[in-house]
């Protein structure tokens, strides 16, 4: 029997990990994914809980599910609701509540139990007018052993989870509440991962975990690899041209990581190495255990080993107590670094964390007035950072399909978005498509293309491929 599965997605990549991996393990049990709600069996909020409204934005969407699920229930047709992800971990119990149209909730560390669960809500249906499952454990071990071997379609660039949770406990984050302790796969499975990933035709994988460079996974000959050797060991697979890794702290930097940048072609030049703040103050508030001045060392390090990396971060403006001169030093800190991008976010309290309770909450409008000033300054330096690339050769990765007919869209090495002209260069004969895969330009997809840069704008920039078939 045939049963649809939709999954909606909020938050960060390994989110977008998680769901892929829930599609994996219902396939083998009947569901086929469908990318609406409507005439779906099962639905699936995959929701993050990281900052501000994320609750009620669960509660907005359950309320349209639940108009929709009375609907099919008119026409004889049963849909399931599931709650998944942080906020699910963080408060099911009370969604359940409030929310009875939900049947299901799960954490993140529970979803290789989904069609268990799925079954159990299924029977007490049957048994009673509504389901309840709720399970929020953290087995967070025995997830990863009895996740299937086979994977769906991932495209040319896939994520990939290495490491999960955090024991940092910075002051202003949920993370290590709803994804519990940190914990590190061994380097055999991630392995075999990849190799399942590069046979299905990923080039481009993103190692993700919330502290990823805290990476200590156990090595099969005994004893534990860093994240630079597991780098090592994933590049040895010869179909993955592109490795990253996401999200990493200061903490964390060591030599080995530093070295896979000088060392390894395929570890891509860009790092996402969030600073938060550039006031050694509030970063002592924070928990976050560093320095400016280590930050900065860091960065130096990385621009030895590898002077052309590029660099983003997040920021947090308004973190309690945080004075002009913080904010200022945090200015200075991004002008000394020069970013290609970064993220940036109004401090919002989270229920349960330390920073919530203090008394030196900034206003909101100070806030806002300091996130303009931060993201006009971040938003400069990127727009230069794309500018500094028109006239140059950059390797991209062609991913999906562009905007207009003729382009596709790609990755440079710097994770810049690439608006590609592909027209042209097949219609020269500068590339050909493979006719197994098509006659049209889709066929490219997934192919590594020199591209010159003609044009920059702040969010990507766009060129035309060189004629070198030799690159594929
Ligand atoms: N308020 C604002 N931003 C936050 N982040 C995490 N927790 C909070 C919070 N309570 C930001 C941090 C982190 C990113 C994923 O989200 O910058 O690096
Ligand atoms: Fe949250 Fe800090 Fe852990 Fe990152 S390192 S997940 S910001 S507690």
């Amino acid at each position: 029997m045939t049963r649809k599965v939709h999954i909606k997605t909020y938050g960060c990549q390994m989110n977008v990990y998680d769901s892929q991996r829930m599609a994996d393990v219902l396939r083998p049990h009947g569901f086929v994914e469908t990318d609406a709600p409507d005439g779906a069996d099962l639905v699936i909020l995959n929701t993050c809980h990281i900052r501000e409204k994320a609750a009620e934005k669960v509660y907005s969407e359950v309320g349209r599910l639940r108009a929709l699920k009375e609907d099919e229930a008119k026409n004889g047709r049963q849909m399931m609701i599931a709650v998944a992800g942080c906020v699910a971990q963080a408060e099911g119990a009370e969604m359940m509540r409030r929310a009875p149209v939900i049947d299901l909730v799960f954490g993140p560390q529970t979803y290789h139990r989904l069609p268990a669960l799925v079954d159990e809500a299924l029977r007490q249906r049957a048994e009673r007018t509504s389901a309840r499952v709720l399970d929020t454990d953290f087995p967070v071990e025995a997830k990863f052993d009895h996740l299937p071997g086979d994977l769906g379609a991932r495209g040319p660039s896939a994520f990939l989870t290495v490491q999960e949770g955090c024991d940092k406990f910075c002051t202003f984050c949920v993370v290590p509440y709803t994804r519990g302790a940190e914990f590190s796969r061994p380097v055999a499975d991630i392995v075999d991962e990849a190799r399942r990933m590069a046979a299905a035709g990923v080039r481009d994988i993103t190692l993700l975990g919330q502290n990823v460079n805290a990476y200590h996974g156990a090595l099969d000959s005994g004893g534990s690899a860093t994240l630079g050797e597991l780098i090592h060991e994933v590049a040895a697979i010869d179909e993955i041209a592109r490795i990253r890794y996401t999200t990493s702290h200061p903490r964390d930097m060591d030599d080995s990581l530093i070295a896979a940048h000088r060392d390894i072609p395929a570890c891509m030049p860009y790092l996402h190495l969030p600073v938060q703040s550039g006031s050694d103050r509030i970063l002592d508030a924070m928990n976050r255990k560093h320095t400016a001045e280590r930050y900065f060392e860091i960065i130096d390090a990385l621009r030895s080993a590898r002077p052309d990396i590029a660099l983003s971060s997040d920021f947090i403006v308004g973190f309690p107590g945080e004075d002009d001169s913080d904010f200022e030093a945090t200015l200075a800190l991004i002008e000394r670094v020069n970013y290609a991008q970064a993220y940036s976010f109004k401090y919002s309290p989270r229920p349960g964390t330390p920073a919530s309770v203090s008394e030196d909450q900034v206003p909101e409008a100070v806030k806002s007035e300091r996130l303009a000033r931060l993201q006009d300054l971040l938003n400069t330096q990127q727009h230069n950072f794309n500018a500094a690339s028109i006239g140059q050769t950059v390797d991209v990765l062609l991913e999906r399909p562009g905007r207009r007919a003729g382009q596709l869209l790609g990755r440079s090495p710097y994770m810049q978005a690439v608006h590609v002209d592909v027209h042209e260069a097949v219609t020269n004969g500068d590339y050909t498509l493979d006719e197994a895969q098509g006659t049209n330009y889709d066929s490219l997809i997934g192919r590594l293309m020199p591209v010159r840069i003609v044009a920059a704008g702040p969010n990507s920039i766009s060129g035309v491929p060189l004629a070198n078939e030799a690159q594929h």
